[in-house]
């Protein structure tokens, strides 16, 4: 729902947020990395500043945000950077929020100095799979702490968009899934949602197209609810 003046539903909570794609390097110029822009956590962070919570912004590569106002920014390059820096934000708060892409696998090895070509072909890059840490996060959760994880699924032959999201959530074990559908050529993208907000619970709602923001307000209208019950 639009609104003139923010609720302040969220005064005094302390909130972790993760955005942006992390750089896995190879070397000291080269990365394996991803498109994420990072807005999408960056308005989640300030918009909960702005409904009153404590927020720290754990940031990995975005498209050159400013930080937003009234809010801790942590920088992480790597996932394993990100980890330790949600590990050590997270303990006290009260919502954590994964918006960040984390990569998946990292090259196993970083080169020391940048990798020169030669005649031949070079070798395969080898990838080591990094920890999960949504999951690490949920495991240490502390009593009565929100947990809510993103998903980008695509659907394929076996399973569409939501039956993919509600996997997830299951193997996850977050209180809320916030699923996006991507790809092209989907009847699923032609309705008006840009996704899903799926809970532990069962309860599963559209999120209608609109800004960041809007989005935000959403995911924070839910969180919020979870906090008072
Ligand atoms: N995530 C994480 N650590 C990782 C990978 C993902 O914390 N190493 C988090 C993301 O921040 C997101 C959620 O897990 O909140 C889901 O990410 P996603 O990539 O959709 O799920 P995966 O479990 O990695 O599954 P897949 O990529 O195979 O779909
Ligand atoms: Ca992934």
């Amino acid at each position: 729902a639009r609104r003139d003046a923010l609720p302040r539903d969220l005064e005094g909570v302390r909130v972790v947020v993760s955005a942006g794609g992390t750089r896995e390097p190879l070397d000291p110029v080269r990365y394996l990395g991803n498109r994420s822009s990072g807005k999408q956590g960056y308005a989640l962070a300030r918009t909960a500043a702005q409904r009153g919570a404590r927020v720290t912004l754990v940031s990995a590569h975005t498209v050159g945000l400013p930080a937003p106002a009234g809010v801790d920014l942590v920088h992480a390059g790597t996932a394993e950077e990100l980890r330790d820096a949600m590990h050590a934000a997270s303990p006290n708060a009260g919502v954590v929020v994964m918006a960040a892409a984390v990569a998946d696998f990292r090259p196993s090895t970083r080169a020391e100095y940048k990798i020169k070509k030669t005649d031949s072909d070079p070798d395969p890059v080898s990838l080591t799979r990094n920890p999960d840490i949504l999951a690490e996060l949920v495991a240490v959760r502390a009593p009565g702490q929100v947990i809510v994880g993103f998903a980008a699924e695509t659907g394929d032959s076996n399973a569409d968009v939501l039956e993919h999201a509600r996997a997830k959530l299951k193997r996850k074990g977050c209180d809320l899934l916030v699923v996006n559908a991507v790809g092209e050529g989907r009847a699923f993208e032609t309705e008006d949602n840009a996704g899903w907000l799926l809970s532990a619970d069962g309860g599963e709602r559209p999120i209608e197209l609109g800004s960041k923001a809007h989005m935000a307000s959403d995911i924070w209208d839910a969180v919020a609810q979870l906090i008072q019950q």
